[in-house]
């Protein structure tokens, strides 16, 4: 198990969904020493129209970082398989609040040793997470809608940012508060600034000709809008 850090801090999650598939260990050795958590996108083509990569990746790359874990299962069934990721390395699991069934998913995440993430799409209230927040250790909250990467950031949703950190601190919770989804230097600030701590990072650094300079300049550009 890798540690995840104090909730709270800045943190980088390059999400592995963007790099070359052919060359993942290459990729994810790559950018090292700009990645505080590794970003593994989990897609099933049931919940999200488009399928990605599993517990079999996971246990591959796990050789190649010494990194947290980070698995945003984009799944309707995401309990029928933490206990894979689990085996396979997994230091965290993110599941949808949109899937149902929450509370068991919360539990059997705990019993497995897992940290628990909740996240929530672009168009979900916080209503729907704000049950929740005093159970889990991370709050995604979509800046795309989930399933294919390279979209563009929806600013609508720093609202709802701005409303879990004001609850958050409010009841002294200890929840990182992650963004994903159209995250560059541009977009990293004003997600930082409505109260975001955690950016998930896919195209702006797999897609550029120097990922690891593309990284850095993104975690500069967010350490300076949180002052
Ligand atoms: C979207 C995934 C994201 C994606 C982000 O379904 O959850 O993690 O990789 O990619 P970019 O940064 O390209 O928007
Ligand atoms: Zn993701």
């Amino acid at each position: 198990m890798v540690e995840a850090g104090p909730a709270g801090a800045l943190r980088v999650a390059p999400s592995i969904l963007a790099a070359d598939f052919g060359a993942l260990a290459t990729a994810v050795e790559q950018i090292d020493a700009e990645t505080d958590w590794l970003h593994v996108d989990v897609m099933d083509g049931h919940f999200v129209p488009n399928v990605s990569i599993g517990p079999p990746v996971v246990k591959s790359l796990r050789p190649y970082s010494g990194r947290f874990f980070d698995c945003h299962l984009m799944m309707s069934e995401p309990g029928r398989y933490l206990e894979a990721f689990k085996e396979s390395g997994a230091d965290g699991c993110t599941v949808h609040v949109e899937v149902g069934g929450t509370k068991n998913l919360i539990a059997d995440a705990r019993a497995l040793g897992l940290r628990i993430g909740l996240a929530a799409n672009p168009d979900t209230p916080f209503e729907r997470v704000a049950p929740f927040l005093g159970d889990i250790d991370l709050l995604l909250l979509m800046t795309v809608f989930p399933g294919f990467g390279g979209q563009s950031f929806i600013g609508d949703v720093m609202d709802k940012v701005k409303l879990a950190r004001t609850e958050l601190d409010r009841d002294s919770l200890g929840v990182d508060v992650e963004v994903d989804g159209g995250i560059d230097e541009r977009t990293a600030p004003i997600a930082v600034r409505a109260g975001a701590n955690v950016l998930v990072v896919g195209s702006a650094i797999f897609s550029r000709p120097d990922p690891l300079g593309a990284a850095r300049s993104i975690r500069g550009a967010a350490q300076s809008a949180r002052g």
